[in-house]
């Protein structure tokens, strides 16, 4: 991996620059106290103690303390700077987010995971530092928060309220759509006719009896063209804060308009052609007059899909039985499963409704991923590919695992064909927590309990085998 070390007043002037100017006052603010997010509990005395212990490694905008300029602690400051804000940037996510909004899902998961696990700030620093470890009434404080916050706005629905606080939570049973508009968008997700040579529809390379992937390693579009990306699946795609594994579409709708211009995949030249050919259909054409006074648009064909897919979610699984309350849903050893899957950090990536889908996280975190797969990729740089910005390099949204023993192979080059290998990757590369042959065993366990239910009966596709 390539990476350009600049530095470190280098790194902050240059962070300042780029920054916006609201986070700029923010930085020069310092420990001022910050506005309050109504009815988040305990957020000020959170940001004051993330503020005076953390920022140091966690912040593009933070002046270090004045023994990093010791040569020696230099070096371990420097190394800790740049790993700690690959973990996250505390000021973007959390202090900076709380102004205006809740703190998100995965940091509001990150930071109860180092504080159950006490790994922060690393011993090392507290070592030189004495006076920056976390005093038990700052841990029971960020934990307090911690559950307050999960309760006040990502508990859904159908959550039982003493699993109000876990970091998965159940999948609501449906999302309220325009039924009409859903309609016409099932017809178009299925019609061959939004590609060039008309054989190839959304659901060729979704398919509905394969859990919405094609289970293959790369998709096949028109006139046997591959891509360099696995095609992730099209069931709880709505949950996803962005689309793509890069992120380039921001919404369903955005999404939509991909496929069906992508040269490799449906190859159209132009929205006219595929207008073209729409209008020759009567019967359909009138349809889409009902719904939109302007007829066939680009716009009105996507939004009509993205309509669609709001309706492709798959609740009812057994662990969101278990979720809302059914303590039988599940056995014994998939509860264990559950338990290591909070325990090996993967529910701090892996959060929410989707289990997934809400953050970017570096593929390389704590292995070198790409130099010990080989075969690079054009598909490797992920969100970079999108944003241009070398510190996006190997970071990917993280897939949603709905479903996940139905939707192999997995990672975003298709290389892994099982779960168990899926979950040895994760504790190399993302967790860098090497996790052992029992302990796998039951993740994956777990892992299998995440496969719902769609339209009433369960979805679907072919199990892998491990
Ligand atoms: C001396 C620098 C340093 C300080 C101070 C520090 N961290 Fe970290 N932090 C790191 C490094 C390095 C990593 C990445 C390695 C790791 O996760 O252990 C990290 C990782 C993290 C992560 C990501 C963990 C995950 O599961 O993904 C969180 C959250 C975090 N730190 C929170 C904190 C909080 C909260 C504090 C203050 C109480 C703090 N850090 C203080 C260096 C620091
Ligand atoms: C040739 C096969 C192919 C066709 C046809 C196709 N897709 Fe995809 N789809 C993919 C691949 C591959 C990706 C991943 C691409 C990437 O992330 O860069 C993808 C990504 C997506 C995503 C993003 C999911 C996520 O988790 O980020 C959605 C949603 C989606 N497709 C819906 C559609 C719709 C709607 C259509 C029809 C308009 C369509 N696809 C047609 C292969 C296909
Ligand atoms: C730091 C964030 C992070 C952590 C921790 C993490 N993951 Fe992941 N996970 C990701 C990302 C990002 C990907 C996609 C990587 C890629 O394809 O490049 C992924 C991919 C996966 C996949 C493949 C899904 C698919 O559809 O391709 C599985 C399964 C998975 N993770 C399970 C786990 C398990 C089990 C753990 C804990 C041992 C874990 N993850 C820990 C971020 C994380």
């Amino acid at each position: 991996m390539k990476r350009i070390f600049l530095p470190l007043a280098a790194l902050c002037a240059a962070a300042l620059m780029a920054m916006p100017s609201e986070m700029q006052a923010t930085a020069d603010q310092g420990k001022k106290p910050l506005e309050q997010v109504p009815s988040m509990e305990k957020f000020q005395e959170v940001s004051d103690i993330v503020l005076d212990k953390c920022m140091a490694c966690h912040s593009r905008n933070y002046d270090l303390p004045f023994y990093a300029k010791i040569p020696g602690i230099r070096q371990i400051i420097e190394q800790d700077y740049r790993d700690g804000l690959r973990a996250m940037d505390l000021n973007q996510e959390l202090v900076g987010a709380a102004k205006d909004r809740p703190v998100g899902e995965v940091a509001v998961a990150k930071m109860e995971w180092v504080v159950l696990n006490n790994t922060m700030p690393p011993a090392k620093f507290t070592v030189v530092h004495w006076g920056s470890r976390l005093t038990d009434k700052d841990r029971e404080t960020i934990l307090h928060w911690v559950k307050t916050t999960r309760a006040a706005y990502y508990a859904t629905g159908p959550a039982a309220e003493k699993r109000a606080d876990e970091p998965l939570q159940p999948l609501p049973s449906h999302l309220a759509v325009d039924v009409k508009k859903a309609a016409l968008g099932e017809k178009l997700f299925n019609d061959k006719r939004l590609s060039a040579d008309g054989t190839l529809a959304c659901s060729g390379c979704h398919l509905y009896e394969k859990a919405g992937t094609d289970n293959s390693r790369f998709s096949e579009g028109i006139r046997k063209q591959f891509g360099d990306i696995n095609a992730p699946t099209v069931f709880n795609a709505v949950f996803n804060v962005r689309q793509f594994w890069d992120g380039r579409a921001a919404d369903l709708q955005e999404q939509a308009g991909g496929p069906p211009l992508n040269p490799i995949e449906m190859g159209c030249s132009g929205w006219e052609e595929i207008i073209a050919r729409l209008s020759a259909d009567e019967a359909l054409t009138a349809e889409a007059g009902t719904i939109y006074a302007d007829g066939w648009t680009a716009q009105n064909i996507t939004d009509a899909i993205a309509e669609y897919e709001k309706t492709l979610i798959t609740p009812n699984s057994r662990f969101d039985k278990w979720l809302s309350g059914d303590d039988a849903a599940i056995t014994a050893e998939e509860a264990e499963g559950y338990r290591l899957f909070k325990q090996y950090r993967c529910a701090s990536c892996h959060v929410g409704r989707s289990v997934g889908g809400q953050s970017f996280e570096y593929m390389d975190l704590k292995a070198d991923y790409f130099a010990e797969r080989g075969n690079p990729l054009n598909s490797d740089k992920g969100l970079m590919g999108f944003t241009g910005n070398q510190d996006d390099l190997h970071r990917f949204k993280v897939p949603n695992l709905r479903n996940v023993e139905l939707t192999h192979p997995y990672m975003h080059d298709g290389t892994v064909t099982t779960l168990d290998e899926s979950v040895a990757v994760m504790g190399r590369y993302l967790s860098g927590i090497p996790v052992s042959d029992g302990d796998r065993r039951l993740i994956v366990a777990f892992l299998r309990t995440l496969t719902g239910e769609f339209q009433g009966k369960p979805l679907t596709g072919t199990p892998v085998e491990r």
